[in-house]
């Protein structure tokens, strides 16, 4: 299959970058997609960090604005810490440069409306990286949701946990600081995995009342000292959003202090007349309920089953690389205005209202008390 090239370059070869980089590389494995990512290029200040991009080819630099500058570089994908997002983003958007900008859009929602202004003001194509909903459990689920088969909708959960931060002995790194992390800690960093399905089905929340704890306050700093650590580790918070003319009770959970989880995200909406639930932790099993005589919930196994095709037999296991390559697709689908009826990256107006759900989530825990949440209700 003949496709049209599109020229890349990554802002932070982190953790993040590299799986990136990795998505495209093995990018032949989708098999109606008629692009082609083109990694020409990384900027990072670490030169460990760019090594491993090292091919003979791509254009390695420290300073990101060699890739501002290029005129060849179409898009720009940024994965760096949470207090460089703003700058970066306009600053790549201001180039003339189309972005995938990893979450949170901006440290907070100042810098989230900044961002999104900036991509108005430029026209530049611009979404927000959350690759769970390309999860076949989660499609399943956006299916029966949008087919209408539950009835009146009881009540919606749309959770991650982590325990990336129970062990007191790991060293302490960006994450864990506000001043670079962000003061909204945990929600800026697994707060858009939690909104985006939601927020796509039109149910945004209204008010909320937030409970917000901290992990440890200070971790090894990996130098033989200690180092501060004052971010929020876990967030629940208790919503009401209007669905079908009802106020329904749902539940965002985002947690880095989770004992038993290791990466899970998930999400189940509960009806009169049926049920869906899906979690990361069992990723083959799509959970079903529909409301008969006797009270039964029934495990569907999945396959393959990606919205965009791959030549992966559709037997097989999908994973996390899968579902970043997927988010991929979309996003330069999107772009070249070829995504049909499939689902797309999270918008900057999803952005924005995640990061107004955070600030009320500050509020409330800040009072202790129900806040509304602008842009809703
Ligand atoms: N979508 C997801 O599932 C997911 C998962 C993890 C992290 N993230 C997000 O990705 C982003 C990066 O996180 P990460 O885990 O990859 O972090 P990381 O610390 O592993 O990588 C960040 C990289 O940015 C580089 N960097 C810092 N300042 C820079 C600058 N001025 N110019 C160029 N490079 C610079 C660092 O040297 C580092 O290599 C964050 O926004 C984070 O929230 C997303």
């Amino acid at each position: 299959m003949k496709r049209k090239p599109i020229k890349i370059g990554i802002i932070g070869g982190g953790l993040m970058g590299r799986e990136i980089a990795s998505a495209f590389a093995r990018w032949r494995a989708l098999v109606d997609v008629a692009v082609e990512p083109q990694l020409v290029g990384v900027a990072d200040l670490n030169p460990a960090a760019l090594e491993w991009f090292d091919d003979g080819r791509t254009l390695l630099t420290p300073d990101y604005r060699q890739l501002l500058d290029r005129p060849e570089v179409e898009v720009l994908y940024v994965a760096v810490p949470h207090n460089l997002h703003e700058k970066l983003y306009c600053e790549a958007l201001e180039a003339g440069k189309d972005l995938l900008a990893e979450k949170p859009f901006g440290i907070d929602l100042a810098a989230a409306e900044r961002v999104a202004k900036t991509a108005a003001s430029t026209k530049r194509f611009i979404r927000c990286s959350s690759e769970f909903p390309f999860w076949p459990g989660v499609q399943r689920a956006i299916q029966v949701v949008r087919a209408g088969r539950l009835g009146r909708i009881l009540e919606v959960v749309s959770g991650f946990h982590h325990s990336s931060d129970l062990d007191p002995g790991k060293p302490a790194n960006w994450k864990r600081q506000s001043a670079v992390c962000g003061e909204i800690g945990v929600l800026g960093d697994l707060g858009m995995h939690v909104c985006h399905v939601p927020l796509r089905l039109g149910w945004g929340p209204a008010r909320l009342f937030a409970q917000l704890q901290k992990g440890y306050p200070e971790r090894p700093d990996g130098k033989g000292g200690k180092a501060p650590c004052d971010t929020w580790d876990n967030a629940l918070l208790h919503t009401w959003a209007p669905i079908a003319g009802q106020d329904t009770p749902m539940r965002l959970e985002m947690k880095r202090l989770a004992p038993g989880a290791i990466n899970t995200w998930f999400f189940e909406v509960l009806g009169t007349d049926g049920g869906v639930r899906f979690s990361t932790a069992e990723p083959k099993s799509f959970w079903t309920f529909e409301r008969t005589k006797e009270q039964s919930w029934k495990r569907t196994e999945l396959g393959f089953e990606v919205p965009f095709k791959t030549i992966t037999g559709g037997i097989f296991e999908v994973g996390f690389a899968d579902v970043i390559q997927q988010m991929w697709a979309a996003f330069l689908l999107e772009r070249e205005g070829a995504l049909g009826d499939r689902f797309g990256c999270a918008t900057p107006a999803e952005a924005v209202q995640s990061q107004r759900i955070f600030a009320a989530a500050l509020e409330s825990q800040k009072e202790s008390r129900v806040v509304n949440v602008a842009g809703n209700g």
